[in-house]
């Protein structure tokens, strides 16, 4: 999802700065964007040079230092609150005060994050839907001290990007993934029992709910390690059992079938 943030903030004119934990990443985000705007390309919406001069405005460091002028960092690491945290308090440390620290976070409490810096007042969620490049939604999270300016500047910042920012409070699974991933999970409960096979259970859906995709397919699609840990973050913060994660998603991570990424998920790829 990084290499799309980036890619819709350089397509908006913005200069970017890609970082990652090792070249590897960074190159296959790059490779990523590159293929996403070809796509326009192929369809005559973007010309070539346009299309070199928003790959031209993303630079990609490894180096966390590099992001010292940033006005705004955008974190899309891993669903770990541990690796989350540590990643905020570097950057309260390389960034200018003023600058705003957002996470894109599915399901972890923005609160939290903005307490291990000394700017939880700009401190924020920006939760962008996958494909980035594609959906209109930045679900923007306010933590308990998020300021009002941090967030009338990032609502009008997603609309440059051009987003639709939509606003919600701090709490688990913020309202996009406290309603999706109780949906994906009851699918693969129904996969589980032997209700219906993947097929079916994706082909209803589609068919009976007007959905893109299936259930089954968009967890694939989202990844099965992003789903359990957002259920995980749903049942620890309600401590309410009907957000147990089902059993066969947590056999399908320990198998390491994480859905498209890995090869394998619900469906072979
Ligand atoms: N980059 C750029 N463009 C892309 C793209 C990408 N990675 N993937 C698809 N597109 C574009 C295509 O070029 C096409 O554009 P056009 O219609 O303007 O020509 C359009 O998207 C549709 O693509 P396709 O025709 O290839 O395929 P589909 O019609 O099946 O659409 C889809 C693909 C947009 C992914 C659609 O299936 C969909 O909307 N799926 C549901 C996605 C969804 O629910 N996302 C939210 C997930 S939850 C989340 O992200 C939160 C997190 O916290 C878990």
């Amino acid at each position: 999802m990084g290499a799309g943030i980036a890619q819709v903030a350089a397509r908006a004119g913005f200069a970017v700065i890609m970082r990652d934990v090792a070249d590897e990443f960074l190159v296959r985000g790059v490779k990523a964007i590159d293929k996403s705007l070809q796509r326009d390309v192929d369809k005559e919406r973007l010309n070539a040079d346009e299309k070199g001069a928003i790959i031209a405005r993303i630079k990609t460091t490894t180096d966390i230092g590099a992001l010292s002028d940033a006005f705004i960092v955008v974190e899309a690491a891993t669903e770990d609150l541990a690796i989350k945290t540590e990643i905020f308090r570097s950057l309260d440390k390389v960034t200018k005060p003023d600058a705003i620290l957002a996470s894109n976070t599915s399901s972890i409490s923005i609160t939290k994050l903005g307490a291990v810096t000394r700017r939880p007042d700009k401190t924020i969620g920006m939760h962008f839907m996958n494909p980035v490049p594609v959906m209109k939604l930045v679900e923007i999270i306010r933590g308990a001290a998020t300021s009002d300016p941090t967030y009338e500047q990032v609502r009008s910042l997603t609309e440059r990007l051009g987003k639709i920012p939509l606003d919600c409070q701090d709490s688990p699974g913020f309202v996009s993934n406290r309603v999706l991933m109780p949906m994906i999970n009851e699918a693969i409960f129904a996969l589980h029992e032997g209700v219906a096979t993947r097929e079916s259970i994706d082909g209803i859906m589609k068919l009976g709910m007007n959905h893109p995709m299936g259930p089954l397919a968009l967890a694939d699609f989202i990844g099965l390690d992003v789903c359990l840990a957002i259920m995980n973050v749903l049942h620890d913060g309600f401590g309410d059992s009907k957000y147990r994660p089902c059993p066969l998603l947590k056999r399908y991570v320990d198998a390491g079938w994480l859905g498209k990424k890995s090869g394998r998920g619900f469906y072979e790829y």
